[in-house]
């Protein structure tokens, strides 16, 4: 995207008025005066070790304290409380029963056919203890990499927290990627254990979890994956493998509900969890358990403003970073009750949402823009046949809201009342980074506002000089913090290269660029502008252009493709795919439908090309490269912009207009 114009997502409706919190909801806030959120600032600029070690120390229990808050020995690989002792099961559980909440619901699940069930603390550890001592009986040991390929059921939860239990780093992949996506993540993980069902509920459908990891293993992960576990969900026939594949529900049968916390290094690994990139495959972001304890437990607590009595429900999947950070660790380090649905709205069932946040008596929703413009669209009788009085506080993450989403969110889910914390952060981040604090800041429709306190971000230009107000550029992160990702799996280069040597800068190092563009408004407000890189974001799933080209490429008809994004009022941006073909083959409808199969086949749905354009050639530079800041124009049905004279060969352009 160019960072030259305004942000023009943000400009789709004129909105310039200012909304600050409620005297109501200011007054009860855990955090309610400006002065106190102004100290905070300065006490993380002035001596931001200090501000770490006292949050870690009244906020996370450790086995063994912590000497050093922050070793940059080897920047940018940070160590965060590197002597402490921790496990984030016991902050997550244990600490909490032993404060009296073990009767406190920690976990309600609503299944996708109207199934439902409640978890107490109590009921959660022994839930975690079994599964943690059925993964130490068929060999799982502290360090293994467990990968979690799963429906959205409690065992999902369960089966996260059993590997924190015992040290076991969990690696989750999303249900709704193909068996060719798990197979990567399983190989480039080395993982030696998978859990899944039998299959997932989803819009109507069952998903065929094991199938695919047998799909995944059979073509290639047989040289890393040893053993298998089957959580029954659908009952559908499924086959199992002998001395490969064993059924959760027999194996958890005789497990005692007690299983100690490994204690862990601070700078162990929780977990990986892979994102895009706009290079190669998809990387292996690892974050550590102390840094990553403190910062999705702190993020929880400052933004969502949690009351002992809260319903809290993140509508995202436990497979993204949301759903980490908000599903699981952050609520539950802090004592609350979450709420975990199997589901997604789909069309036959637009009052799933509120019918739920009616029957729990929600009092927190974070959800994502995209998921927003679908129930705008489908008009506002929808949610207005239901009782939504008990939302206190709404959320979004995942892409840049427009303010007449953000406006509708307001005004037919809060009734007005209820502030918008639009939260700005990334699976490398661990943890919101800019975001209101919803009981001070005034917010402004489609900002993130400001960065969190301890967060120091700046936009500057691609020689890391700071720009004017109001002037695009690329979003940095300054200092370390907590929950910040440690490296990429296996590939340290590619995390020195991705993140901190991007932006070359005169005399500052260690400064993290996140991938975003954003300005800074005359009130110091932040408004993102979206991706300056190849990844594109579709429904707030993040891919990278290059991994889509790579799936078209690997199908025998394409010679040479080029993905870009297109905006799209549903979804944010869709995906639109140009390919030439291999000599000798002759584009059709059939073949189209054919390639986004492939797509499909080897990503998963979420990277399905909305339109593919079949062309004889593509337009590139006399050095050969393809210049997708044409195909974007050509996608968006835009005039082309800009200097051509270095196309190679300029009548390239008017066929692709009229193929577009
Ligand atoms: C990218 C990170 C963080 C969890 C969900 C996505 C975009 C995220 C916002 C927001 C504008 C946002 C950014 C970011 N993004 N939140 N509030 N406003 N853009 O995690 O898959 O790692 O994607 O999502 O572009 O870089 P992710």
């Amino acid at each position: 995207m160019s960072l030259d114009k305004k942000n023009s997502i943000n400009n789709i409706l004129e909105e310039s008025r200012i909304f600050p919190p409620s005297k109501k909801f200011a007054e009860n806030s855990n955090i309610r005066s400006q002065k106190e959120f102004l100290s905070l600032k300065k006490q993380a600029l002035n001596n931001p070790t200090k501000f770490w070690e006292s949050f870690a120390k009244s906020e996370i229990d450790w086995f063994e304290p912590f000497q050093t808050v922050l070793d940059s020995d080897n920047a940018p690989f940070f160590k965060w409380f590197k002597e402490g002792k921790i496990n984030i099961t016991y902050n997550c559980l244990d600490r909490h029963i032993k404060k009296g909440l073990g009767a406190k619901t920690a976990l309600i699940w609503e299944g996708e056919p109207g199934d439902s069930k409640k978890y107490t603390y109590e009921e959660l550890l022994k839930e975690v203890c079994k599964a943690a001592n059925a993964l130490k009986s068929i060999g799982v040991k502290k360090g293994d990499l467990v990968c979690i390929y799963m429906p959205m059921i409690p065992e999902a939860m369960f089966a996260m927290l059993a590997c924190a239990r015992i040290g076991a780093p969990h690696s989750v992949v999303f249900g709704g990627f193909s068996s060719e996506a798990l197979k990567d993540r399983l190989i480039d993980g080395n993982a030696r254990f998978v859990i899944t069902a039998d299959g997932g509920f989803r819009k109507d459908k069952v998903i065929e979890l094991k199938q695919a990891v047998d799909a995944a293993i059979e073509s290639g992960a047989d040289k890393v994956v040893e053993k298998v576990v089957v959580v029954q969900r659908t009952k559908k026939n499924i086959s199992m493998v002998d001395d490969r594949d064993l059924w959760w529900h027999e194996l958890l049968k005789d497990q005692k509900d007690q299983c100690e916390p490994e204690v862990m290094n601070s700078e162990d690994r929780l977990f990986i969890l892979y994102t895009s990139g706009s290079t190669g495959k998809p990387k292996g972001v690892v974050h550590t358990i102390g840094g990553y304890n403190l910062w999705s437990h702190l993020t929880f607590k400052w933004i969502f403003d949690l009351k002992d009595d809260d319903i809290y429900w993140c509508t995202a999947d436990v497979g993204w970073i949301t759903g980490h950070s908000y599903i699981v660790y952050g609520p539950l380090s802090n004592g609350a009750t979450t709420l975990m649905y199997e589901g997604v709205p789909r069309p036959s069932n637009l009052g799933a949402f509120w019918e739920i946040v009616q029957k729990y008596k929600v009092s927190i929703f974070y959800t994502a823009p995209t998921a927003i413009r679908a129930f705008m669209k489908s008009g506002r009788e929808i949610p207005d046949k239901y009782n939504l009085e008990s939302l206190r506080l709404l959320g979004t993450v995942g892409e840049p809201i427009n303010p007449e989403a953000w406006i509708w969110y307001k005004d037919v889910i809060g009734k007005n009342k209820c502030p918008i914390v639009d939260t700005w952060w990334q699976t490398e981040t661990g943890g919101v980074m800019i975001s209101p604090l919803p009981g001070v800041v005034a917010t402004k429709p489609g900002s993130a506002t400001f960065p969190l306190p301890g967060i120091e971000v700046e936009i500057v230009d691609k020689n890391g000089d700071k720009v004017e107000e109001n002037d695009g550029g690329y979003l940095i992160i300054k200092k370390p913090w907590p929950g910040m990702m440690r490296t990429i799996h296996g590939n340290s280069e590619r995390y020195l290269e991705s993140y901190w040597e991007y932006i070359s800068f005169k005399g500052e190092k260690n400064v993290y660029f996140a991938g975003d563009g954003a300005r800074i408004d005359e009130d110091g407000y932040i408004w993102i502008m979206g991706r300056v890189d190849d990844v594109i974001s579709v429904s707030g799933h993040r891919l990278g252009t290059m991994e889509i080209e790579s799936a078209l490429v690997s199908h025998k008809s394409v010679a040479e493709s080029a993905v870009v994004g297109k905006k799209d009022d549903l979804k944010g941006e869709v995906i639109v795919a140009f390919v030439s073909l291999e000599k000798d083959v002759n584009g059709s409808s059939e073949l189209v439908e054919d390639l986004k199969k492939h797509v499909v086949h080897e990503i998963g749905i979420i990277a399905k090309p909305e339109k593919i354009i079949i062309s004889d050639s593509l337009p590139k530079t006399r050095s050969g490269k393809i210049m997708r800041r044409i195909l974007r124009s050509l996608a968006a049905g835009e005039e082309i912009s800009g200097d051509i004279s270095t196309l190679e060969d300029s009548s390239v352009l008017e066929k692709l207009k009229e193929l577009s």
